[in-house]
């Protein structure tokens, strides 16, 4: 088993002796809470801090925030508090509820205001002792407090003279997780589950319990643990006591469990004959088996429902609604105090391409708006962020405003399904942001979309914020370590979307990898500019993200959007590109949005280029407000933010020996890879724009490529050369194999240019079906080997799987022959595309 813990490798003695910042060796299991130990000058801030603790109550959430407490202070002060009874007879830090405290030390009065689960940290007399409280309306909201203010200390803010209260700003701050009964995650991109393997909970719940651990420090309150294509097996009986096991890892951190559920169950799982909603024994069999739930899991928070998406059955088998199938649930667990998240993400699958008026965005406002008013006060309607399918850039969704009389949460994702699966930097927050603070003009006053999800706008009762998450097995959550601040991130704007982006990746930043101020500068300043730079090398302009959306959802493929009745069509041909859903012309989906906001998306003079795809048709050589044409712009930001991606590399190199080897090493090689990504994306998204368009580049970079070689174009022995399809996703269309019965292959040229120090890019393909080797000779000298075992989500050669591996520092001679020898293994031919050689830059 891998270690998940942080190695201290520097031992405490031996860096409070030096009082220095010597690197910790980190996996990342900790995220933000390692609560390193802080330099010494920094610790002197704290030397008041009590020296004892004193919880007033006793519960599972209680013991799990002392607990905290004494772990986070001993880590970052080296100092182990005092596990007090009563209250004290000296200073100390005091947590529990208000009614806990008020009836321990009556002297502390005045009603607080606090809300659910809200906190307030301060410092006041008690019994004539100076004490740090740490006080909530429940405990949850008491555990939320001690995760404050040991953030604080972590950051070396200020504790002394405290007075600091912290509401939430709404209700529900849940995520879900797509994780399947055998183990594997759907849309998952950091290994296995961490709550099922083989069809069943696992044996060792522990990452389960850690994880809520991070979800509690960061205010979220509820998770649902199965894929929304939810498998009807987890509402057996013989399930629901492992789903119990969960909830009992859960509850020491607040976090109520839910799990996603199958509408079809009753007749699937129940061996009734129909799941129609507005059958009497449907009904029972939903009233039973909640019953039964509650009797295992007192504190279950309720379903999550995909139902007529996808090929998921629905209502619709029975010509019911959603709000039919949604109530019948919703009344089994009314009771119980449990919710219904019915997902708003239903639409036809099957539309057809060839009608211009067609489009999948108007689904979601067109099933849902008439049935508002028509949900029980227990369901929630659960609306992604647009109107598609968290594309790299989408406006806000009509169906915010399309819901008075309905609860309503946003849907955002943490997982990177269309944002570089946590192989390419995406920071999302700021995308986030556009969505949650855009005006939907639903009143007199400013209505942004984190009033109405709160259900401040539309005086609804409760409301609030969901991610998908998908964390995995793999050490440090996410895949990518710096990935995790878009899970700090979707909490600290589900407990207060007013946080600047910039605030939360310092705290963030602090937090991971300390108060160095040039990495978090630095960090910062990766991470505040990586989705534009995404957006720009896959999706620029609001045309979606260009990816193969057949597939994996992660390489490019411009042509996979069109033709088939997916609808998320760009309808890019050799004239123009965009969708036009105007009303005046196009689909008419503009007029699902209040009048101001419509009128704005219907005029190309008022439409912001960055979504002018997702609106208008235009010529590819319509100008923008920007001064360029759409295809220069296209042709201009693939070449930019491919660019930029480099640029990462060299701002990640400025920390070497300022964060530990580990991370280190681990962003390096995902930012290599990303660099490197980034050209397969600008290459093929480039050249299948200029063959279409017929519209050269301006600027000559597009077809052309200074010092790339072919591997096609090379001396073959075994390799033999083949079409890659689509063709943008090699160079020049081709690449080469080695193809059975061949074991060893070899491509060579010979080396031209003057003598002298070279980069040189190897561009190949790792496939997810083998593990080939690789060789590059120059002469007889080998001067690199590696094999190809990346985790790319393809089994065939293509963009999915094109990557790179740079040879640096080479030196080089005229008349050199350089060899690159493939071994391949199980399918993965050992395919090689092109050979990129550049002077060194130094
Ligand atoms: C996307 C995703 C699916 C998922 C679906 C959903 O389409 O690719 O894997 O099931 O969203 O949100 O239901």
């Amino acid at each position: 088993m891998r270690q998940l813990r942080s190695i201290t490798i520097c031992g405490m003695l031996l860096l409070l002796a030096l009082g220095s910042t010597c690197a910790r060796a980190e996996t990342g299991a900790d995220a933000w809470l390692r609560y390193a130990p802080l330099e010494k000058q920094a610790a002197q801030k704290y030397s008041r801090l009590p020296a004892s603790v004193v919880v007033l109550g006793d519960s599972p959430v209680l013991e799990s925030a002392k607990a905290e407490l004494i772990r986070g202070i001993r880590g970052m002060l080296g100092k182990t508090l005092r596990d007090d009874k009563t209250l004290p007879s000296e200073s100390a830090i005091v947590l529990g509820t208000i009614s806990a405290l008020q009836s321990a030390a009556p002297e502390i009065s005045g009603s607080s205001g606090l809300h659910e689960d809200g906190f307030l940290l301060a410092a006041k007399q008690v019994h004539g002792f100076e004490c740090v409280i740490v006080t909530a309306t429940n405990d949850r909201g008491v555990l939320y407090g001690v995760f404050a203010l040991l953030s604080k200390i972590a950051r070396n803010e200020k504790v002394s003279a405290l007075h600091e209260t912290q509401q939430p700003y709404a209700p529900i701050r849940w995520t879900d997780e797509w994780d399947n009964l055998d183990g594997s995650i759907e849309r998952g991109y950091a290994g296995l589950s961490i709550f099922f393997e083989n069809g069943s909970v696992r044996a060792d719940l522990t990452r389960a319990g850690e994880y809520a651990r991070l979800l509690a420090s960061i205010g979220i309150n509820g998770c649902a643990i199965n894929s929304v294509n939810a498998n009807p097996r987890v509402l057996e009986d013989y399930f629901l006591p492992q789903l119990a096991r969960v909830a009992d890892v859960f509850r020491p951190w607040g976090v109520q469990l839910a799990i996603s559920v199958d509408v079809s169950s009753p007749k699937v799982i129940g061996g009734l004959d129909t799941f129609d909603p507005a059958d009497a024994r449907v009904a029972e069999w939903w009233n039973k088996k909640v019953d039964e739930i509650y009797r295992l899991i007192p504190d279950f928070a309720g379903v999550v429902v995909k139902a007529d998406s996808e090929g998921r059955l629905g209502p619709a088998t029975y010509g019911r609604t959603p709000a039919d199938a949604a109530n019948v649930i919703a009344r089994a667990l009314a009771p119980h105090h449990g919710i219904v998240f019915y997902r708003a993400f239903v639409y036809n699958h099957h539309l057809d391409w060839r009608d211009p008026k067609n489009d999948r965005a108007k689904a979601a406002y067109d099933i849902f708006h008439p049935l508002d008013g028509k949900f029980d006060d227990n369901v929630i309607i659960q609306i992604k962020h647009g109107p598609i399918d968290f594309q790299v850039r989408e406006p806000a969704s009509p169906l915010f405003t399309g819901l008075e009389k309905t609860n309503e949460v946003i849907e955002l994702q943490v997982t990177q399904e269309y944002t570089g699966q946590q192989r390419h930097l995406c920071f999302l927050p700021p995308m986030w942001k556009e969505v949650l603070d855009f005006d939907m003009h639903a009143g007199e006053h400013p209505t942004p979309v984190k009033d109405i999800v709160a259900g401040k706008t539309f005086h609804r009762p409760t409301g609030g914020f969901v991610a998908v998450m998908n964390v995995g097995m793999d050490a440090n959550w996410l895949g990518h370590p710096l990935a995790m601040a878009n899970l700090y991130g979707y909490g600290r704007l589900a407990w207060n979307p007013n946080l600047a982006s910039k605030n939360i990746v310092r705290e963030w930043t602090q937090l991971s990898f300390g108060n160095d101020p040039v990495v978090v500068q630095t960090i910062s300043n990766m991470l505040l500019t990586s989705w534009p730079t995404y957006e720009s090398y896959t999706g620029p302009l609001g045309a979606g993200t260009l990816t193969d959306i057949l597939g994996s959802h992660y390489g490019p493929g411009v042509e996979s959007s069109e033709r088939n009745g997916w609808g998320q069509w760009h309808r890019a041909n050799h004239d123009g590109i965009g969708m036009d859903r105007t009303a005046a012309t196009g689909t008419g989906y503009v007029d699902q949005y209040r009048a101001p906001v419509a009128k704005s998306y219907e005029s190309l003079a008022t439409t912001p280029d960055e979504l002018l795809l997702f609106f208008h048709h235009v010529p590819y050589t319509y100008v923008l407000h920007s001064g360029k044409t759409v295809i220069q712009h296209i042709y201009d930001s693939h070449y930019a933010g491919a660019e930029a991606a480099a640029n990462l590399i060299q701002q990640w190199n400025s920390l070497k020996g300022r964060v530990d080897g580990e991370r280190y090493a681990e962003v390096l090689k995902r930012l290599e890879y990303q660099a490197g990504h980034a050209i397969v994306w600008r290459d093929a998204v480039c050249n299948w724009f200029l063959r279409v368009s017929g519209i050269p580049d301006q600027r000559g970079r597009v077809g052309h490529y200074p010092g790339r070689i072919e591997a096609e174009g090379m001396q073959l022995q075994g390799y033999v050369p083949f079409d890659v399809i689509p063709s943008e996703d090699a160079s020049g269309g081709k690449a080469v194999e080695c193809a059975p019965p061949a074991q060893k292959c070899s491509a060579a040229f010979r080396f031209d240019g003057a003598a002298g120090k070279y980069e040189m890019d190897v561009e190949y393909f790792d496939q997810n079906n083998g593990k080939s080797k690789f060789r590059v000779l120059v002469g007889d000298r080998v001067v690199d080997e590696w094999a190809a075992d990346d985790r790319l989500p393809s089994k065939k050669p293509n963009a999915d799987s094109s990557t790179r591996r740079r040879i640096t520092s080479l030196a080089l001679r005229p008349g050199d022959s350089i060899r690159i020898e493939g071994i391949p293994n199980g399918e993965e031919r050992a395919s090689l595309d092109y050979i990129e050689i550049q002077l060194s830059p130094e």
